[in-house]
C-alpha cells in the first residue's frame, strides 16, 4: 500500500473538513488550537508535504529551514503578512491565500465597525446596561455623527475596499479613495470613487477606512501626524492589519478628543491590544472577526484546501502568490 503523503493543520478547522483530508492524507493537526512556538512550527513542517497555517503561524526561514519536502503554506486568509514570501520562494516553496471567498462578508463587517462607531453602538448598550437610560433627555444620550450623504474616504481598494465603496454608494456617501495604483476608469466609474492623495482624503473624509496590506511600507501609514490632518468629527476604522495605525498614537488622539471615534478590527500585537484603547469609551473594538461568517470561513478553509491539494498534485494551485516556484 502507498503511504499517504503526510499534512499539517496547524490550527483546528471544521471537522468534517479534517475527516475529509484525512482520507487522502495522513494528517498532523491541532484540533486543541495552541498555537505553535516558532520552535515548534519548524518541527513540524520538517516532515510534511504540504500546510495548512493561518495568520498565527509566522513563516519564515527559521520555520523552513529543515522542511525538505514541503511543497505548499496554504494560508487560511486573503492577507499574507505572516509570510516571508523571499524566504518562502528561496526555499523552493509555493505560497497560496483565499482570496474572493471573504470580499463581501469582510465588506460587510467594515460598514457594519463604520456604523457602530458613528452611532456609537456598543457605548450605547452599555449605558443602556448601566441604567443611564432613565436620564435621556435630547442631548443627554449618545449623540453620533452621520454616515449617510457623509464623506467615506477608503485608503486601499483592491476587492474589498471597492466592496465597501459599492456599500457607501447605497447610503449616498460621496467616495474618495487613496490606493497605490488608481483604478481603471471602469472600475473608478462603478464605484462612483474620485482617486485623491493621502493628504487630502485624511483632511476631508467624514470616515477614513483602512482596507489596505499590511506591507513594512505600509507600516505606521496611519500615525499621530496623520491624525492631526483628519477633522475633529470624523471616524477612523481599520479592518485591514495591526500595525497600519500607530495603537498608541490613536489612543492619545481618541483620549484628546483630536477626532470623533474609531473602530478597529485589528490590533499592532494582537491578540494583545493597546491597554490605553480598552479604557476609552470612543472606539468600538473586535477580535479581527471581519471575514468571520460561517459560510466564508467555510469557503476560505475549503480554498485552501483545494490550493494545497493542487500543490501535492504537481498542479497550479489557484491562489498561488509566488508563481515563479510553480513547475509544470
Ligand atoms: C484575512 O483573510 O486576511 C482576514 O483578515 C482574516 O485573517
Amino acid at each position: 500500500m502507498i503511504a499517504k503523503p503526510k499534512i499539517l493543520v496547524a490550527r483546528a478547522i471544521f471537522p468534517e473538513a479534517l475527516a475529509k483530508l484525512e482520507e487522502s492524507f495522513e494528517v498532523r493537526s491541532n484540533q486543541a488550537d495552541v498555537v505553535f512556538t516558532p520552535e515548534e512550527l519548524k518541527q513540524e513542517l520538517a516532515s510534511v508535504v504540504g500546510a495548512l497555517v493561518t495568520g498565527s503561524e509566522r513563516i519564515d526561514a527559521h520555520a523552513l529551514s529543515e522542511a525538505k519536502q514541503l511543497k505548499i503554506v496554504a494560508n487560511i486568509s486573503v492577507g499574507y503578512n505572516n509570510f516571508d514570501i523571499p524566504a518562502i520562494s528561496a526555499a523552493g516553496v509555493m505560497a497560496t491565500n483565499t482570496p474572493d471567498v471573504l470580499t463581501d462578508t469582510t465588506a460587510d463587517f467594515g460598514f457594519a465597525l463604520l456604523m457602530a462607531t458613528a452611532r456609537r453602538m456598543t457605548e450605547s448598550e452599555h449605558w443602556l446596561r448601566a441604567g443611564s437610560w432613565t436620564k435621556w433627555s435630547i442631548v443627554n444620550n449618545p449623540l453620533g455623527v452621520d454616515v449617510s450623504h457623509s464623506t467615506i474616504g477608503i485608503i486601499g481598494m483592491g476587492r474589498i475596499g471597492q466592496g465597501i465603496a459599492k456599500r457607501a454608494l447605497g447610503f449616498g456617501m460621496k467616495v474618495i479613495y487613496h490606493n497605490r495604483n488608481r483604478l481603471s476608469e471602469t472600475d473608478e466609474k462603478t464605484c462612483q470613487a474620485t482617486y485623491v492623495s493621502k493628504e487630502e482624503l485624511l483632511s476631508t473624509a467624514d470616515h477614513v477606512i483602512l482596507v489596505l496590506p499590511y506591507t513594512p511600507e505600509n507600516h505606521h501609514t496611519i500615525g499621530a501626524q496623520e491624525i492631526d490632518l483628519m477633522k475633529p468629527t470624523a471616524t477612523l476604522i481599520n479592518i485591514a492589519r495591526g500595525g497600519i495605525v500607530d495603537d498608541g498614537a490613536l489612543a492619545q488622539a481618541l483620549q484628546t478628543g483630536k477626532i470623533f471615534a474609531a473602530g478597529l478590527d485589528v490590533f499592532e500585537g494582537e491578540p494583545n491590544v493597546n491597554p490605553q484603547l480598552l479604557e476609552l469609551s470612543n472606539v468600538v473594538l473586535a477580535p479581527h472577526i471581519a471575514s468571520s461568517t460561517e459560510k466564508t470561513r467555510r469557503a476560505m478553509v475549503d480554498l485552501a484546501v483545494e490550493n494545497l491539494r493542487a500543490a501535492i498534485d504537481g498542479k497550479k494551485p489557484p491562489s498561488l502568490i509566488n508563481a515563479e516556484v510553480f513547475r509544470d
